[in-house]
């Protein structure tokens, strides 16, 4: 008896802010300085598969990632446990003779196994889908009766971007306002098959660890960067509706308008910071030149770019044609060094991951 394993598995894919999150205003709850926009990708792609298993035979809640013990002891993870555990439903499995009431969720021990397709802490936000996989899955194995935009909060609580994992298509993180984060939630704005002609191509530039986590910088940049107080208070506001609305009537132009602008403002609060904070490198800025280049002899723009707090180029093709033609300047541009990789083609020290 007592010998039983119930298990649930999920799949997240990752998410790429168009609009960006830089600066909380409540470290512990993970709360904003502005409202943020993104874009989910395939979840074929850069992904996230966690396994979430409870047993009476478990004695400590326990994690792997990537085939690596990891410590459960941060705030971040006790957060999004407790609160999945505090909304546990009940549970049963006739077949396998399991039931599991509310209550017992307290005493039950969980093993937690979780993948990612893609490099870790490269700036390809990992967490995002990490964190939204983990609070998905977990929500599944204990039944909790909550929306995604509830569950939203929770996965927040462990990686802000992470919040807007939870949604196809394009999505919307809400600052909020109430101190307690209840409202500040993410929503869906349009689901994947609204826009569904748009490619995007992850140029992988380096897949090294970042030096500056999200977090210390983030912190630094929110104590030290005037630029960043008129970002949140007087820029970002504005462009939120306007990309809200670029996004409603797939105005390319306007989307690619928005988002470079963003990703290089946030780039420069990241150098506004004292220190100053370097993601891009110069293959990134020349990947930006290249890009601005083409939009301009073409007349209408082909390309965005967006880059988060790592040197890798996130580019959205306007449709398979120009992705198509963007792949073959990118591999003349930056060309292979090595042929061993299929899935990543190195090129240069550009590998795309598609
Ligand atoms: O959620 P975090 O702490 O990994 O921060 C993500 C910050 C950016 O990726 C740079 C921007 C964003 O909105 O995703």
């Amino acid at each position: 008896a007592e010998k039983w394993v119930f298990m649930v598995t999920a799949q997240t894919p990752t998410n790429i802010a168009v609009i960006k999150y830089w600066g909380k205003r409540d470290e512990v709850r993970i709360l904003p300085v502005n409202d943020s926009i993104s874009v989910t990708l395939d979840p074929d792609h850069l992904c996230t598969v966690t396994t979430v298993s409870v047993s009476p035979a478990f004695d400590r809640d326990r994690m792997w990632l990537n085939g690596k013990e990891i410590s459960l002891s941060g705030s971040r993870y006790q957060n999004c446990l407790r609160e999945i555990r505090s909304r546990a439903g009940d549970v049963e499995d006739k077949e396998k003779g399991i039931k599991i009431v509310k209550k017992d969720w307290e005493k039950l021990n969980l093993h937690i196994a979780s993948h990612n397709n893609f490099p870790t802490a490269a700036g390809l936000a990992s967490s995002a889908a990490g964190f939204a996989c983990l609070v998905f899955s977990l929500a599944k194995l204990m039944n909790v009766d909550e929306d995604l935009s509830h569950l939203s909060a929770i996965a927040r609580q462990g990686s802000g971007s992470a919040c807007r994992s939870l949604f196809g298509g394009f999505v919307k993180w809400k600052m909020g306002s109430r101190e307690d984060g209840s409202d500040s939630v993410a929503v869906q704005l349009e689901d994947e098959k609204h826009w569904h002609e748009l490619v995007i191509i992850i140029a992988v530039v380096s897949s090294q660890q970042k030096e500056t986590s999200s977090t210390s910088g983030m912190r630094e940049s929110v104590e030290t960067s005037l630029l960043l107080q008129h970002r949140a208070k007087e820029v970002v506001p504005k462009r939120v509706l306007q990309m809200e609305e670029a996004i409603k009537n797939r105005d390319f132009a306007s989307l690619t308008q928005l988002s470079c602008a963003d990703s290089n403002q946030f780039h420069a609060v990241c150098l506004d910071t004292s220190p100053p904070i370097f993601y891009m490198n110069d293959t990134s800025h020349r990947i930006i030149s290249l890009v601005e280049k083409w939009n301009r002899s073409e007349g209408t723009p082909q390309v965005a770019y967006t880059f988060d707090a790592g040197p890798n180029a996130v580019l959205i093709a306007r449709n398979r044609k120009v992705a198509v033609q963007l792949l073959q300047g990118l591999l003349y541009y930056f060309p292979p060094k090595s042929d061993t990789d299929m899935r990543s083609y190195v090129v240069g020290d550009t590998s795309i991951l598609k």
